[in-house]
């Protein structure tokens, strides 16, 4: 099999322009500034419009990596969207977005694995290009969670924000994909899930929409417990399949749903807080955009050097979890310093 390398050619991301803070929510539930911010890290978190659906804050993000890394839309080869707030339940948002990006034609699908599905699709993208199937694809975690939450049940709308990050991923001399650990469980999805949006159960009563029961539910306890175990679990899998431990981690960037979360999971691999990014306060948690949206960030302000290591971290609905250690090397197409 054709056998090549892959790298990360470029990176952007975009967030709405509404925003909804802690005082905001003070005034809609029986919350607090003080509760939230020691609680979950947030501060702050945005809110897509109303003519605004996923594939329109993902477009602004593909066309931010695009310009990043020096190509146009037609140098693509293939779109995959990782959401699960897809514009429909059919047709896939990359469909649409290949459409907007001016590129219908080309490949396009969803990948649906909630919080850890830029991890799920950097190793599908990256595996994509490895094996010589496409040479540039564009992968955007993208998502509007706001709409899908109920802003009556303070446990879960302090949590969720809207935003979208992207990357371009493109064959290479030199192979930036170290390894991934990977993993689902769905022996309990009512742990994270949305009720009466499928063909489980009940189809929808006027009711129910009145009521706000197809809306976010989750057991934050059980999730969190799951969270931190997991991503120190699937990291140490990850890191000693690319033969590296984590001494050899440059930045850790993990999945953003609670600081709390981070910050043990950080600690527990003795990664020093510097080395960890973190923009949880000003987005709160945006699922599969929160990964790429760091990085992203973590790029634009100069702090990834070639030749670093990148720890990739989440977990999710499903549940699901997931690590890929992968070498920064977007500079030039060369050897690795
Ligand atoms: O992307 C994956 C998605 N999800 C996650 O990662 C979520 C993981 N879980 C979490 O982040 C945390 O469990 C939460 C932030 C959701 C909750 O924090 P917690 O420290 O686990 O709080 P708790 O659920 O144990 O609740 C403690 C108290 C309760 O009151 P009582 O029963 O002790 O009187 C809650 O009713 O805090 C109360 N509470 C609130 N108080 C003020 C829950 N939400 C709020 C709130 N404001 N927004």
């Amino acid at each position: 099999m054709h056998q090549t390398g892959v790298r990360i050619a470029g990176v952007g991301h975009y967030v709405p322009t509404g925003v909804l803070t802690n005082a905001d929510l003070e005034r809609m539930l029986d919350t607090s500034d003080e509760w939230i911010t020691t609680r979950t890290g947030m501060k702050e978190r945005h809110v897509a419009a109303a003519d605004e659906p996923t594939s329109a804050i993902a477009y602004r993000a593909a066309l931010n990596a695009l310009a990043n890394a020096g190509r146009e839309a037609a140098d693509l080869d293939c779109l995959i969207v990782a959401t699960v707030t897809p514009d429909y339940a059919f047709p896939a948002t990359a469909c649409i977005l290949g459409a907007k990006l001016g590129i219908s034609g080309k490949p396009a699908f969803d990948i649906e694995i909630a919080c850890s599905g830029f991890i799920y699709g950097l190793t599908v993208a990256a595996s994509l290009i490895r094996t010589g199937v496409f040479k540039r694809v564009l992968l955007v975690g993208a998502e509007e969670l706001t709409r899908l939450v109920n802003y009556k049940d303070r446990s879960t709308a302090i949590l969720f924000g809207d935003g979208a990050g992207a990357a371009v991923l493109e064959a290479s001399d030199v192979d930036c994909f170290l390894a991934a650990e990977l993993g689902a469980d769905g022996s309990n999805p009512e742990n994270l899930y949305l009720p009466l949006s499928g063909t489980a159960g009940p189809p929808i009563t006027p009711d129910d929409v009145e009521q706000r029961r197809n809306t976010i539910v989750m057991n934050g306890r059980e999730v969190f417990r799951f969270a931190v175990t997991k991503m120190i679990a699937a990291t140490n899998v990850a890191l000693s399949r690319a033969g590296i431990t984590a001494d050899d981690i440059t930045w850790l960037i993990p999945h953003q749903a609670n600081r709390r979360i981070i910050d043990a999971a950080a600690k527990h691999l003795e990664m020093p807080t510097e080395r960890v990014i973190v923009n949880i306060d000003r987005y709160g948690n945006t699922s599969a955009a929160s990964i790429p949206m760091a990085l992203s960030e973590a790029s634009a302000a100069g702090k990834l050097k070639d030749g670093d290591v990148i720890l990739f971290v989440g977990f999710g609905a499903g549940l699901s979890w997931g690590a890929v250690a992968w070498r920064w090397h977007m500079s030039t197409n060369g050897k690795i310093p």
